[in-house]
């Protein structure tokens, strides 16, 4: 009896009850360090430097490890935002190689042949934004014969704004990039969310105007086709069939932050226009009180009460919902009140959901680590810690080339629009004729696949969807359908 009473006192002392991450949230020096902590384990995820390894992504695509190419470039964002706010340098190296690698020289547009045949306009689109992010913060411009965050934003703005189609549904940026990719036929709010994104945050950097009015255009398109309702809820997509009608209504925490950016710079931009001010406050109350309705954020469509079923890059979506909400109350100040609050009590509920040691979970409203840790949960730990920073006043405000901003921009950066024409879109007859012929061929089997491959019939064969099967199954929507994936 006495003796079991003493193991259990030395199994509850071994054990403590509570063992959140070690910080006080009302003490910038404190959030400092255990932002450090989060953020060494989260570099852990990152081998892009070992030998044999590809400098810039994370491990993967699958089968080769987790992570899709997209959610390297959302990891450097996360790290320039991190040396932002924090004033560490320690990884400002890999951020601006990665940065860099991956920009696809010399056209310099996120585009790098590698990751071509999967590429939808949202994984272009999240490198595009980092490399804003480095412009707007004044992040360490890279030397002269390697390109320029401005640069690099402009180059995939340009590609993307030359890819509106208006031949489907009134206008609108397809999900995937290459025609014969799944998705390809799925118009979402994420890809035109992304353009809207840049396309704001240009205006304001360059103070061009004809960013601000494809701005507009992007924003309006997407009120036009439904996918943001009266009530200032933004639904996933549609499909270019039914003309857009179809719509998914899932929505996903990231979409709405990207919209709410860019609303916050177009509200800068056009110095407080109470059109833009209250497409603003109107979206971010809504997102307050579907992402934030019980006190720290929840990624409603796939973290359900019962059980979790989101995809890998789901898991990382509530980092961007909190580094782009703090960003925007920066620019907006009207934001400003129906944000922070919010920020601040998920903020707490993250540190609830981490180990001492800086290792976090999913779940932020449990009161305890869920066990579920990795890359995407690690950003969004750090990005919901370390925007809390914004308040600070050492931390400056998204510069622009003229108050500031040092980054080279070039008004044409892109690249040549016929390559594009010739590799990614469907053109010829023959070319259409190829693809039926592979997904035939697909449905024969490898063997048939071979011959074809070596009799080497037209450009199609180029752009059998070779994604792997675990991806086809997101992007169809093995949970939630049609495709979420990023
Ligand atoms: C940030 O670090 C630099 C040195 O790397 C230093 O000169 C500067 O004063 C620091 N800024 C703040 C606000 O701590
Ligand atoms: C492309 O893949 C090759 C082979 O794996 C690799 O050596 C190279 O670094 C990759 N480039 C990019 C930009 O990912
Ligand atoms: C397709 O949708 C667009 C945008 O909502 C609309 O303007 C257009 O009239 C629709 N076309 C048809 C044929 O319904
Ligand atoms: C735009 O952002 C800057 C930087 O934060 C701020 O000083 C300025 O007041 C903002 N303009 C408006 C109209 O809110
Ligand atoms: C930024 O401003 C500088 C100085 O006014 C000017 O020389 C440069 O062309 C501008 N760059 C852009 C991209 O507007
Ligand atoms: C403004 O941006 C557009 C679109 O990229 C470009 O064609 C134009 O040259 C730019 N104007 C200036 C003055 O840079």
């Amino acid at each position: 009896m006495e003796i079991r009473m003493i193991w259990a006192l030395l199994a509850l002392s071994a054990a403590p009850v509570h063992a959140a991450l070690d910080v006080d949230l009302q003490s910038p020096a404190s959030i400092k360090t255990a932002a450090k902590a989060i953020a060494a384990n989260l570099m852990t995820y990152y081998h892009g430097l070992e030998p044999g390894q590809t400098p810039g992504i994370l491990p993967g695509p699958p089968p080769n490890g987790d992570y899709y190419w997209w959610e390297g470039g959302a990891l450097w964002g996360t790290m320039v935002d991190y040396w932002h706010y924090t004033n560490e340098t320690e990884y400002n190296f890999e951020t601006e190689h990665s940065l860099t690698f991956q920009a696809n020289s010399p056209q310099n547009n996120y585009m790098p042949p590698n990751w071509t045949a999967s590429l939808g306009n949202d994984d272009q689109g999240f490198w595009g934004m980092s490399a804003m992010l480095a412009a707007e913060n004044n992040f360490q411009n890279p030397p002269e014969d390697k390109p320029q965050w401005l640069a690099l934003a402009q180059a995939v703005f340009n590609t993307q704004a030359a890819r509106w189609d208006t031949e489907h549904c009134g206008g609108g940026l397809r999900w995937q990039i290459p025609f014969s990719n799944n998705g390809y036929n799925y118009k979402n709010a994420i890809a035109n969310g992304i353009l809207f994104n840049l396309g704001a945050r240009l205006a304001r950097y360059t103070g061009n105007e004809t960013y601000a009015k494809w701005a507009t255009k992007v924003y309006d398109w997407t009120e036009d086709v439904g996918y943001i309702d009266s009530e200032w809820n933004i639904y996933d997509g549609g499909h270019v069939e039914k003309n857009c009608t179809d719509i998914n209504k899932a929505q996903f925490s990231y979409t709405a932050a990207i919209f709410i950016q860019g609303l916050g710079f177009m509200y800068n931009y056009t110095n407080a226009s109470p059109m833009w001010e209250a497409r603003l406050k109107g979206l971010a109350s809504r997102t307050v009180e579907v992402f934030f309705e019980t006190g720290a954020a929840v990624e409603v469509a796939c973290e359900l009460q019962t059980h979790v079923q989101c995809t890998t890059d789901m898991l990382s979506f509530k980092g961007y919902l909190h580094r782009f909400l703090a960003q925007t109350l920066q620019v907006a100040e009207p934001v400003r009140d129906i944000v922070l609050p919010s920020l601040r009590k998920s903020a707490e509920g993250m540190a609830q959901g981490c180990n001492p040691d800086g290792t976090c979970g999913f779940r932020w409203n449990t009161g305890s680590y869920d066990g579920q840790t990795g890359a995407g949960q690690q950003m969004n730990a750090l990005g919901a810690l370390m925007s809390l920073l914004v308040v600070e006043e050492y931390v400056p405000p998204p510069l622009t080339n003229a108050t500031g901003g040092t980054s080279v921009g070039k008004a044409d950066a892109g690249g040549d629009p016929d390559v594009e024409q010739v590799v990614l879109k469907p053109l010829t007859t023959a070319d259409r004729a190829g693809a039926g012929i592979l997904t035939l061929l697909g449905l024969l089997g490898m063997g048939a696949y071979m011959a074809f491959m070596s009799a080497n019939w037209g450009e199609g064969a180029k752009w059998v969807d070779n994604r792997p099967e675990k991806e086809i199954a997101d992007a169809v929507g093995t949970h939630l359908s049609p495709p979420t994936r990023v």
